[in-house]
């Protein structure tokens, strides 16, 4: 099919990126993963063009950082506009309003019929940390909650509530202590013959047993929970489980705490995703689209809560810059003045119709789920086998790379292609980049013997 969007002048990588990939090799360390091994020279909306001029449909959105698309022009305008002001005082030396602007916002779009306060700082994982020291100060309890497959971030403190043991945690130990792994429901991956209620009900017996065999509630400070997992593999929670958590939470005075630094702003159709649960947590931690590409992050949550740290007792040299405020404040209005909520519906159902047409098709695409425009499918060795197949993935998203498309995996066993376009990506864009998607699975699920066999 011809591409209106996508334009290949070179292989990929090109012969420019493949000059910086070699200086890349010999100076910047391995343990720092490349998806796609191309260059970058601008990026505007959905779409991204590298050194050689080959120019890509982006359903990465830089790891769901981009919900308001590449260098959306009202995001240049502000920026540009705030660095000709001033870059950076430091809140903590001198204050400037965007920081209390933002702050007010948020704490009025956030759920809970109560007073809130918000705090910004740098990254995702550096809003957990945050969250959990303000979780311990205010509750006297040292006890941290996370569940299997969650992914919370790379600082000692986030890598240890995080699972996969490989690559996020592997040599990096000993961990922190007092941090105990809950179990969260994987529906696809239930016992054979258990319906799905059932498992439910099982699923909510285990955290209940949980709490008698791991760690007394009474210890627990906060549980901390993404309301759809992200890296985990895009695997959503039925509501009964989110809820009965949030009870059990309430019963022994345990903060909740939702992780909505890959879930939040519009991504799932909601400013929160936690709000398709009928769930008010205590705390909410953000990040990635927050700042349109611009490093901020931030925790929001019951004043009475946010207020236990002491005087600098929490904050950081950048935290909550300006630039960051001021690219924050900007998203909100786009995602207000553009409808983004409901562009996340509109593209979820579209690319979750195809993802289904393509799973009658693939007998290797066991499973298709999301949340508004979080979608993903797992791909197996096959419908009853289930055997995840991390080989075919990396094959597809390849493929994808050098088809023009930009795409990520996902996944305990790494066998979820996981989908994080900018919202603001066209219709004309979607379907093309669908197209390219289905055509990277073609080649591997069909073609290559290696792999399992579609059809
Ligand atoms: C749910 C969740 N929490 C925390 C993080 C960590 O964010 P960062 O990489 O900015 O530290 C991520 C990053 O993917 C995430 O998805």
């Amino acid at each position: 099919m011809e591409k209106k969007y996508v334009k290949l002048q070179t292989s990929i990588p090109g012969p420019r990126s493949k000059e910086l990939l070699e200086q890349r090799n010999k100076y910047v360390p391995r343990g720092i993963s490349n998806n796609c091994h191309s260059f970058v020279k601008k990026a505007q909306g959905a779409l991204v063009e590298d050194v050689d001029g080959n120019t890509y449909i982006d359903f990465a959105g830089a790891i769901g950082t981009l919900n308001v698309g590449h260098s959306h022009p009202r995001v240049v305008r502000a920026l540009q506009e705030q660095a000709s002001q001033f870059i950076h005082t430091g809140f903590n030396v001198m204050m400037y309003e965007s920081y209390i602007q933002l702050a007010e916002r948020l704490c009025k779009l956030a759920p809970g019929n109560y007073e809130k306060q918000a705090a910004f700082f740098n990254s995702g994982a550096e809003a957990v940390e945050n969250a959990v020291k303000i979780a311990r100060k205010y509750t006297k309890r040292q006890g941290i909650v996370s569940f299997t497959r969650g992914f919370h971030g790379r600082t000692l403190m986030t890598m240890t509530m995080t699972s996969k043991v490989k690559p996020y945690k592997y040599g990096f130990g000993p961990f922190a202590p007092e941090v105990y792994k809950a179990p969260y429901p994987y529906v696809y991956r239930r016992p054979e013959g258990m319906s799905e209620q059932q498992y439910s009900a099982m699923i909510i017996e285990q955290f209940e047993q949980f709490l008698l065999a791991e760690v007394a509630p009474e210890t627990i400070a906060a549980v901390v929970m993404e309301p759809v997992q992200g890296e985990g593999g895009f695997i959503v929670p039925d509501i009964a489980f989110v809820q009965r958590v949030r009870e059990i939470c309430s019963q022994h005075g345990i903060l909740f705490i939702a992780d909505e630094i890959q879930t939040g702003f519009a991504r799932t159709g909601k400013y929160f995703a936690i709000d398709h649960f009928g769930v008010v947590p205590d705390l909410i931690t953000i990040s990635k689209s927050m700042g349109a590409g611009v490093p901020i992050s931030g925790v929001i949550g019951r004043a009475d809560v946010m207020d236990s740290a002491d005087v600098g007792e929490i904050g950081g040299t950048y935290s909550g810059s300006p630039l960051g405020c001021r690219a924050a404040l900007t998203v909100l209005d786009i995602i207000e003045s553009e409808n983004l909520n409901d562009r996340a519906v509109k593209i979820g159902d579209r690319v979750i119709e195809k993802m289904k047409l393509l799973a009658e098709r693939f007998e290797s695409i066991g499973d298709v789920r999301g949340l508004g425009a979080m979608c993903a499918m797992e791909i197996v060795k096959g419908k009853h086998d289930k055997t995840p197949d991390k080989v075919a993935v990396n094959k597809i998203v390849k493929e994808a790379n050098e088809r023009g498309l930009l795409l990520l995996s996902a996944g305990l066993y790494s066998n979820v292609i996981r989908i994080l376009m900018p919202l603001t990506i066209t219709d004309d864009q979607l379907e093309e980049g669908l197209q390219i998607l289905e055509e990277s699975i073609e080649a591997v699920l069909v073609t290559d013997p290696s792999v399992s066999v579609g059809r």
